[in-house]
């Protein structure tokens, strides 16, 4: 089955109202009409209504990086679905390995925030990756699939169409240090039986990819069967690299 490739770029904590509009617009003008491809900017919190009016009227998807699993309530400092809904916000990164590792949310925070989402309508970019020291010991395959299994098990066929899953190793994000495009195939490719053995149309979710992601790199992990698409940091922030990426030739 044809999937549509999907870009996003998860700006994480950069950027003032102004620059992210600039950005935005950029975009907006060179890769906001492209009906190939899904093209999602994930800007900070703060910048999303702005985002959102600077690619009114084009086919770019605003993310958000992060969201509660509440509606409302007393948490400080969170913001829920409910409110990201009132900003037209309709998408969501999770479980960010920076969430996982820094603020500490385990498989069942991911879990709950995934269960939100699907109640409120969203579609979730759910992150997974395994570290460097999981890797050299072997442990890759075992990590990702605890991670996939504890996200999305259960959820039932239905909830495929509002998934799309991003696998970042940690010991790529921000590194330079790219997978190889036969290193990432592997991950994806199980991932992909994963999801089928869990009951979801694995065929039709995307596998996004994610790790110092770069115009110079995109082509060749793009024409791996089971890459479908990129979840770019760095790259995300400037208009030329970024379109590039979007623009990528497998
Ligand atoms: P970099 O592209 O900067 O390595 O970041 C990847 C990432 O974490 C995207 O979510």
């Amino acid at each position: 089955m044809a999937r549509t490739p999907i870009l996003a770029g998860n700006w994480k904590m950069h950027g003032t109202i102004a620059e992210a509009k600039d950005l935005a617009s950029g975009l907006a003008a060179r890769v906001g009409s492209r009906s190939d491809r899904g093209v999602v900017l994930a800007p900070p919190c703060t910048a999303l209504a702005t985002v959102r009016e600077a690619v009114a009227g084009t086919r770019i998807v605003v993310a958000a990086q992060n969201m509660s699993w509440a509606d409302k309530g007393a948490f400080t400092g969170e913001v829920s679905p409910v409110m990201l809904a009132d900003l037209g916000v309709g998408h969501v990164i999770l479980g960010h390995s920076e969430r996982r590792e820094i603020f500490g949310e385990t498989d069942e925070v991911v879990r709950k925030k995934v269960e939100a989402a699907l109640k409120h309508g969203f579609t979730s970019i759910v992150c997974v990756g395994e570290t460097l020291a999981e890797r050299d010991a072997g442990r890759t395959l075992e990590v990702v699939k605890r991670q996939v299994d504890a996200a999305l098990n259960g959820l039932g066929n239905d909830a495929g169409s509002k998934i799309v899953v991003a696998y970042e190793p940690v010991w790529a994000i921000g590194t330079g240090r790219v997978a190889t495009r036969e290193q990432a195939q592997e991950v994806h490719g199980e991932i992909r039986g994963l999801l089928r053995d869990l009951g979801l149309p694995a065929d039709a979710i995307a596998i996004l990819y994610g790790g110092s992601v770069k115009p110079d790199n995109v082509d060749g992990l793009m024409a791996e069967p089971d890459i479908d698409g990129a979840l770019v940091g760095g790259a995300s922030l400037e208009v030329e690299s970024f379109t590039r990426i979007v623009e990528y030739r497998a």
